[in-house]
């Protein structure tokens, strides 16, 4: 008898339990959007090249066209579905708004649960490849705008709204800098990179 090609898997998403029988080879990104209707997550590149299909798995940030979802049973799946607080939109959410973090919106949600993570991380102390001083005494180091462009930078976004989106990690990180406060013309400013 040959062998299966498919098993049911539990999946548990935004607090929720999901059991659906799945072919090994789907993808936890075409789990959700084709299979769960969450189409939250986007599919840019598909080859864990672009980051719009970033989800948290038990916090920590992956790239979910990459990520099997048989490997996902037993996880705690985050989704950009998932990331608010009922009403209450996470801080990262909000400032995206505030400080127009986007254009089209296709990378958003793939920007947004990055950012989510990122800032967990640094919170931990984790350094980045621009960390000067990675002693773990002096951490976590000042998250500035080149530590977010770094630690952003598994997000590419095509509308090239790099900037905006540097001023809401920040803002939301709460270290938002004297620059950041710079009306208009810094922020509408596209030559950064993130
Ligand atoms: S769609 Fe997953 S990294 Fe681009
Ligand atoms: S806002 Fe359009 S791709 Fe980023």
């Amino acid at each position: 008898m040959a062998p299966s090609s498919s098993s049911a898997v539990t999946l548990r998403i935004n607090g929720e339990t999901h059991t659906l029988t799945v072919d090994h080879r789907t993808t936890l990104l075409d789990a959700l959007r084709e299979r769960l209707d969450m189409t939250g997550s986007k599919k840019g590149c598909d080859h864990g090249q672009c980051g719009a299909c970033t989800v948290l798995l038990d916090g920590r940030r992956t790239v979910s066209c990459l990520q099997l979802a048989v490997a996902a049973e037993g996880r705690e799946i985050t989704t950009i579905e998932g990331v608010a607080d009922g009403e209450q939109l996470h801080p990262v959410q909000q400032a995206f708004l505030e400080r127009d973090g986007y254009q089209c919106g296709y990378c958003t949600p793939g920007q947004i649960c990055s950012a989510v993570a990122m800032l967990a991380e640094h919170e931990a102390g984790w350094p980045s490849a621009v960390t000067g001083d990675v002693r773990p005494e002096a951490a976590p180091p000042p998250l500035s705008d080149e530590e977010i462009r770094e630690r952003m930078s598994g997000n590419l976004c095509r509308c090239g709204a790099y900037v905006s989106i540097v001023r809401a990690v920040s803002q939301a990180a709460g270290t938002e800098t004297k620059a950041a406060n710079a009306s208009g013309v810094e922020a509408r400013d596209t030559e950064a990179r993130v």
